[in-house]
């Protein structure tokens, strides 16, 4: 079993395996991963240590990337007024918990059926706080955006796989053209 100098962690390790050992159905699975990160966000061992880590926009942190069942834990540090692009996660899964600072959380829906190559109409569905210990399920397909809210944020994110593997879409709010993604670049990070 993998040791992470961090206990609540390795704790969230060992839940998140006893989870995915119960070989549920897909969505009860991943709506399981809520509460196990609520706890790790609560944590405040590891609120602190996530104060030292760089922010760089364009970087996600990897934190754990699981040899028996390939999930993917990573960190996001915002930077001050931090915008994303709107985008979607593909086929993929991911719970998105806020560890530090505020961010608000924009989700969109796609209004055309996608004849026009390239190009999407999406419209605001909701907007939400999302202040430290917030968890949120982005299901595959959801189109969304992650802002800043505060100088700096730090983000937590569970997916299905490693990113880099799988598309995704990237939306332009302004001019409505799409582009393919394969996510941000990777960088190993010890907890
Ligand atoms: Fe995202």
């Amino acid at each position: 079993m993998t040791q992470y100098q961090n206990r609540a962690f390795n704790q969230f390790i060992t839940n998140m395996h006893e989870l995915f050992a119960k070989k549920l159905p897909e969505v009860q699975q991943w709506e399981g991963v809520k509460p196990l990160l609520s706890s790790l966000l609560e944590d405040q061992e590891f609120q602190r240590k996530s104060r030292d880590w760089v922010k760089k926009k364009g970087r996600e942190y990897i934190l754990h990337h699981d040899t028996k069942y390939d999930f993917f834990v990573g960190a996001l540090v915002r930077e001050p007024k931090h915008v994303a692009m709107a985008h979607d996660h593909g086929p993929t899964w991911t719970i998105y918990g806020v560890l530090d600072g505020d961010e608000i959380t924009h989700i969109y829906e796609r209004l055309d059926n996608g004849e026009n190559e390239g190009y999407a109409k999406l419209e605001l569905k909701t907007r939400t706080e999302a202040p430290a210990g917030s968890v949120d399920v982005v299901p595959p397909y959801v189109i969304h955006a992650e802002k800043g809210s505060s100088e700096r944020s730090v983000a937590i994110t569970v997916r299905t796989t490693k990113p880099g593997s799988y598309d995704q879409t990237m939306f332009n709010l302004e001019t409505g053209k799409t582009g393919i993604s394969r996510g941000l670049e990777l960088i190993p990070l010890a907890v």
